[in-house]
């Protein structure tokens, strides 16, 4: 059912042919005040047409438009302002959410297109930063957005598992490293060597040239580096595992940046034939003069491959592999100028597919005002963050609802939730500031408040037994509210896939539950009365869309709370 449609259908017979059905759409707006009507109509487009002043054309439309789909149609000045009729519209559009069921917004507008994510994609050895817990919130989400519109996802954890932090590693770890402390905690380890390299070589720089010379022999296949560089590989990923087991997030493919070191060659290879490499004191670059970039370092002075040629390697083989319709990089803002050159430098090779590839940038966490780090006496885990979120969300909880059973395993859900709604509540590119205590109280816009909200919708479902009667529909503003809130799920869905935004869905479900709530408040929803049903339905197709849209954002929705 399409608002916009039902008005235009009603306009068309009443004004001159020469107005197409879709130009009168395009101008249909949604009125700032709810006493305005629904949708409104201004006519200042047709006074040249009918050569007649607007607000004499809005009065005779208003008098002449009749349909059973409006309560109401009236004019204020130029406007002509459209009221719809709950108890023709209300109905229909719950039947048709409690058939789709969670198939409700689901579309086909990506059907056969490939989408290919580079996301979460943290370094081995080296703390899991607030900035890849939000590559991999934003990633998680927009892979189930894109799915939801019909397309196949590819979800690439693009770990960071090479380059010459790797020669750091091997040296702190011969000279300072235990095996079994390794095993214990291998990331606070690693990342604890990593560091004390740094302090030690600040003293004896000596160290430095020792693990350039490390990481070259690495690269050119040393056994015992590289078994090394393979072990610290593998308890790494063991303990991000468990960090995505909490989040409920899963990949499609780990291939990291060490699975392209043998893969540049080609790319060089292309490079020097396209002849775009140049020499620049004594390292190999692109220059991206035209492009108002600085110059793609793609070999150092020693041979060495950086990071962007990784990356170019990685793009090659990502589109050979899916022959994405769009490649999204999901990475903070930082590394902006990094992909501009990398997609630059793609299409200086000529391939016309760089121009799909969108660097996904998002902004910093902030704790008050300044950035938050996992380095240097502030290291905050994330482990840790999440323990902590889920500690609070079991205090608020049992303070709420003493008696409640499972509560560690719900606790686990609302925290993590917290965090995952927290994160993208916020348009992408803005900083977050960073707060525990605000993420996870219930009442505001929180994920606590909107899986409360969902839980108090399904204890109302299993109390409320529904009958065969016919559905009454009601035309109370509250109810109509919701229905309408409802209703706009699908657009929602549409707008957030395809500007990458999360935040339009989390805001939609944070309005559409204050509606509910609004409603709550206001109706006896279990009363024994004709409209009992009719209510049901309404929370009925509210609970199905509140748990699909967490379901989009990566947060569960418990039905106890
Ligand atoms: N590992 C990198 C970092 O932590 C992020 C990788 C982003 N993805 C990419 N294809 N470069 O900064």
């Amino acid at each position: 059912m399409d608002f916009k449609k039902i008005i235009s259908e009603s306009v068309q017979p009443h004004i001159p042919r020469a107005v197409s059905e879709q130009e009168i759409t395009s101008l249909i707006e949604t009125p700032k005040y709810a006493h305005h009507g629904d949708f409104s109509f201004p006519c200042f487009q047709l006074a040249a047409h009918l050569k007649s002043s607007p607000v004499t054309i809005a009065e005779s439309l208003a008098k002449a438009i009749r349909s059973p789909y409006f309560k109401k149609v009236e004019n204020i000045g130029p406007y002509v302002n459209f009221f719809f009729n709950p108890a023709t519209l209300s109905t229909d559009i719950l039947l048709n959410i409690l058939s789709k069921g969670s198939n409700y917004g689901s579309s086909t507008i990506g059907k056969g297109e490939t989408i290919v994510l580079d996301m979460s994609s943290p370094n081995i050895a080296k703390p899991f930063s607030m900035g890849h817990l939000r590559s991999t919130v934003i990633g998680n989400s927009l892979s189930l957005l894109a799915e939801k519109c019909g397309y196949q996802t590819v979800k690439n954890n693009y770990i960071g598992d090479w380059g010459t932090q790797f020669g750091k590693l091997v040296v702190a770890y011969k000279k300072w490293g235990d095996r079994n402390t390794v095993k214990k905690k291998p990331i606070d380890e690693l990342f604890s060597l990593y560091t004390k390299f740094h302090v030690e070589a600040s003293q004896f720089p000596e160290l430095e040239d020792e693990a350039r010379e490390v990481f070259k022999s690495l690269e050119d296949g040393n056994q015992e580096y590289l078994q090394l560089w393979g072990w610290f590989r593998k308890e790494s990923l063991q303990a991000f595992q468990q960090l995505y087991t909490r989040l409920g997030i899963s990949f499609d493919s780990y291939r990291g940046e060490s699975y392209y070191n043998d893969k540049m060659d080609e790319v060089i290879t292309m490079l020097e034939e396209e002849n775009i490499l140049v020499k620049s004191d004594g390292a190999m670059v692109v220059k991206l003069t035209e492009e108002a970039l600085p110059p793609c370092l793609i070999q150092k002075r020693d041979g060495a491959t950086l990071y962007a040629t990784r990356d170019l390697a990685a793009a090659l083989d990502r589109f050979r592999s899916y022959s994405f319709s769009q490649a999204l990089y999901v990475v903070g803002q930082e590394q902006r100028i990094h992909f501009q050159q990398v997609f630059a430098v793609l299409s200086k090779l000529g391939f016309t597919w760089a121009s799909n590839m969108h660097h996904i940038p998002f902004g910093l966490y902030l704790k008050n005002g300044k950035k938050m780090s996992t380095r240097k006496g502030h290291v905050i885990l994330l482990e840790d963050m999440l323990n902590e979120a889920v500690k609070l969300a079991h205090k608020n909880m049992i303070e709420k609802n003493p008696d409640l059973p499972n509560a560690n395993e719900i606790a686990e859900q609302v925290g993590v939730g917290a965090l995952i709604y927290h994160d993208l509540k916020n348009e992408r590119t803005n900083s977050v500031e960073f707060s525990m205590e605000d993420m996870l109280t219930f009442e505001g816009d929180t994920g606590p408040y909107l899986q409360y909200t969902f839980a108090r919708a399904s204890s109302l479902q299993r109390k409320g037994e529904t009958g065969t009667e016919t559905i009454l529909a009601l035309d109370d503003d509250e109810s109509w509210g919701l229905v309408k809130k409802l209703h706009a799920f699908p657009e929602i869905i549409h707008q957030s896939q395809a500007s990458q935004s999360p935040h339009y869905l989390a805001k939609y479900l944070f309005e559409t539950a204050q509606s509910f709530n609004k409603y709550y408040g206001k109706v006896r929803i279990l009363e024994q009365d004709a409209q009992l049903t009719y209510r049901l339905t309404l929370v009925s197709a509210f609970t199905t869309v509140l748990a699909e849209g967490l379901r989009l954002l990566g947060i569960k929705a418990p039905e106890n709370m």
